[in-house]
């Protein structure tokens, strides 16, 4: 097995036939000890953090698989905190895609002159680069395809497959009562055929999620989602 890349959640590995298999850790992004989904640095380490991830994550990518929507999963591990996936190139240095139901976060930060706290967004899809060193600055369609990292046919394709997951994500939280207010993915291309495919993870470190009106940190998130 060879390491391809030590991340900040999660390292990744080359398996002999080609797969790669992504390693959960337990360490959690945000800043002095308090979660953030969009940080960039490794906030806290919580016991059982990663095992955790790991079973939201195949959850919804079996979900997934079942909805025929394309993504690199092949199977996990929950014991390992391990999961098999087909390798898949980003595109440009990696982009991070957003889907909003609610005006929080990021979008609040810079919007709040015109936007509300709270308010109901329709699945608002937003690109972001993944650059750690300029804080991962939005980036519209024009510039992605401008800057040769996406053509616009591709941003239409990243886009629907954005609303569409969000939205799978969203109704499976309801079933729950939980209410999904922001979520980020990633994708890539994926196979011989090149396909746009959703990759890493779908965990509670990846979105905010409120019940009763109340934020639900991730590993209660995970706890909430998966009993039954
Ligand atoms: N199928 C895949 N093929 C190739 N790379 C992948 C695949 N799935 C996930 N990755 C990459 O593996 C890495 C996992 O690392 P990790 O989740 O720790 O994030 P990171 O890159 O350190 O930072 P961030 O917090 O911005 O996500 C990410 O860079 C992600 O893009
Ligand atoms: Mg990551």
């Amino acid at each position: 097995m060879k390491s391809i890349y030590t991340g900040k959640t999660k390292d990744v590995y080359a398996l002999e036939n080609g797969n790669y298999l992504l390693k959960f850790k337990d360490d959690v992004t945000g800043e002095n000890g308090v979660f953030d989904p969009g940080a960039n640095t490794v906030g806290l380490t919580l016991e059982g953090a990663g095992r955790a991830g790991l079973s939201l994550t195949k959850h919804f990518f079996e979900i997934l698989k079942e909805k025929e929507i394309p993504t690199h999963y092949i199977e996990a591990n929950i014991e390992e905190a391990t999961m098999t996936v087909k390798p898949a190139t980003v595109f440009g240095r990696g982009l991070e895609v957003i889907c909003r139901y609610k005006a929080v976060g990021s979008f609040l930060r810079r919007y709040g002159m015109y936007a509300e706290e709270g308010q109901p967004l329709d699945a608002f899809v937003e690109v972001t680069l993944k650059d750690d060193e300029r804080q991962d600055p939005p980036i519209s369609e024009d510039a992605l395809d401008m800057l040769g990292i996406l053509t616009k046919a591709e941003y239409t394709v990243l886009k629907n497959l954005t609303e569409q997951i969000g939205n799978v994500v969203k109704d499976e939280l309801a079933k729950k009562d939980i209410e999904l207010y922001d979520i980020k993915f990633e994708f890539g291309r994926v196979g011989e055929d090149k396909q746009i495919a959703l990759i890493d993870e779908i965990s509670g470190g990846n979105m905010r999620a409120y019940k009763n009106g109340n934020y639900i940190e991730p590993l209660e998130l995970e706890k909430l989602m998966l009993e039954v």
